[in-house]
């Protein structure tokens, strides 16, 4: 067992806790940062599939992601645009997919009018709500004690309106049922974005990648830290005092005066923390829960949809894959689809054979594109439910009351231990942004000298 000594260990080699180690570093304090897989980057995951790289687990940037946009800058790194030129197309409650442009999904008049009505209150609430401090907001107990999909229904009964209104936070943010979240935690994930009306904006929330994949940002801050990063070291124990910790990992144990625990909330559970840590940490932490969704790539031998003038975005409230888009590679000359099966659809998909799987999600996609997608040459499921080390997707979010009940201790130390990853943060919630967001914070924290 190797003991070493730092001012500062950090547990978990994502984007929040190598971004917190990078500027630790530069700041003139030591560090290890520990990480229990074989391979930094966390929930940022490009590996090459039967000869096709894909992007496993995040990969979009989006505009107002400035802390995510330094740091590419920073890294050198190089983005792209999505690919959107030509129709999009929306599977409506009868099936029929129809081909359409902008924003607004091809719905009856009246169901347009209903959407556009509850778009504009929702970004008037969203711009009242402080995304660092969502529970501050006067109504907040109010509107964390109703599920996301009551309020929707308590303002219409366009169901069709409802379904398109609800998805936008529910199967394609917290991936968790409409029912299972509250109002408040709907408008934290928008004003994470800056807007309701962001969120729902694909070529807004979907708008860049990274050439050769967004893991390369976790890779090169972990290759600045050289020998500081230890692979393979599963933190078990964290013994704290006012004096420092100690963190005990498989291989090694790393004595340090502050730690920072970058690692996705639900796994804090995994270590055993010698004294426990307090009550409300306990209480607070079974609040928290991983949303869960199968990202779908299918590959191949050319984007055919572009032939007929179809940009790939697709979205159904309806279908089994409630959204789905282009996502080539930077300069590939095959064709990319990437989808998403969310929630209960998710569930109820892992209950099948892996080949039942397949055909139902390839048959989903052909709704969008025609009978050719059913036949990719490449096709992958990321199962981020399986990952020991995650345990979902995208990220955590409280259940219903949860937030205004616990969210302004979400962050606060304890002792010599600071909690920094992208399920805590405000801007960026759920994102890389938010994870680097919260990586400096902390970092922050301890170089101005919060508890030396
Ligand atoms: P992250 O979970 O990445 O890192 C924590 C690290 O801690 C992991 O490496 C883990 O192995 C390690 N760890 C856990 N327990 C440990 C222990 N006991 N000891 C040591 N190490 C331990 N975001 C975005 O901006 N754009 C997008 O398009 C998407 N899309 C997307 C798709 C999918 C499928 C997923 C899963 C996620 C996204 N996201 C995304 C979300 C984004 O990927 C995510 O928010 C951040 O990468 C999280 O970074 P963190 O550093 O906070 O946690």
């Amino acid at each position: 067992m190797t003991e070493i000594t730092r001012d500062v260990v950090i547990i978990g080699a994502g984007a929040a806790g190598l971004t917190a180690a990078n500027r630790l570093r530069t700041a003139g304090l030591s560090v290890a940062v520990l990480e229990a897989r074989d391979r930094v980057g966390g929930r940022l995951w490009t590996d090459v599939i039967d000869g096709a790289m894909l992007e496993l687990g995040g990969q979009w940037v989006s505009p107002d992601q400035d802390a995510l946009k330094e740091t590419i800058a920073e890294l050198g790194l190089e983005t792209f645009d999505r690919y959107r030129e030509g129709d999009s197309v929306y599977v409506g409650p009868d099936g029929t997919a129809s081909r359409f442009t902008g924003e607004m999904f091809p719905v009856s008049a009246e169901t347009e009018r209903v959407i556009d009505e509850i778009t504009r209150r929702l970004d008037e609430m969203v711009a009242e709500i402080d995304p660092d401090r969502p529970y501050a907001h006067p109504k907040a107990a109010e509107w964390d004690t109703i599920s996301w999909d009551a309020w929707l229904r308590q303002q219409t009964d366009d169901d069709e309106a409802v379904r398109n209104l609800a998805f936008a936070t529910g199967s394609a943010m917290l991936t968790k049922p409409t029912h299972a979240f509250s109002l408040l935690q709907s408008l934290l994930m928008a004003a994470s974005a800056g807007s309701y009306s962001h969120l729902v904006d694909a070529d807004f929330i979907l708008d860049k990648r990274v050439v050769g994949g967004l893991q390369q940002v976790p890779l090169l801050l972990a290759e600045r830290l050289g020998d500081d990063v230890f692979l393979n070291q599963p933190v078990r124990t964290i013994e704290w005092s006012d004096a420092g910790v100690t963190a005990i990992a498989d291989g090694m144990t790393v004595r340090a005066r502050h730690a920072i625990l970058a690692v996705a909330p639900v796994l804090y559970n995994r270590i055993s923390f010698v004294p426990p840590l307090p009550r409300l940490q306990h209480q607070m932490h079974q609040h928290l829960s991983m949303g869960f969704v199968i990202k779908v790539h299918a590959v191949y031998d050319r984007p055919f949809w572009r032939e007929a003038g179809l940009s790939g975005t697709a979205f159904s409230p309806y279908e089994l894959s409630h959204e789905a888009y282009d996502n080539t590679n930077h300069g590939d000359e095959r064709g990319t689809l990437v989808g998403f099966v969310s929630d209960r659809n998710a569930d109820d998909l892992f209950r099948l054979s892996a080949a039942e799987r397949r055909e139902r999600i390839l048959e989903s996609l052909s709704h969008y594109y025609g009978p050719e997608a059913k036949n990719p040459v490449v096709y992958y499921e990321s199962d981020w439910g399986s990952e020991e080390w995650t345990r979902g997707a995208y990220a955590a979010s409280f259940d219903l009351g949860g937030l205004h009940r616990y969210g302004a201790d979400l962050r606060t130390p304890v002792g010599p231990i600071r909690f920094a990853c992208s399920d805590l943060a405000g801007a960026g919630y759920q994102h890389v942004d938010g994870a680097i967001r919260m990586g400096r914070l902390a970092a922050a924290d301890i170089i101005e000298g919060g508890r030396s």
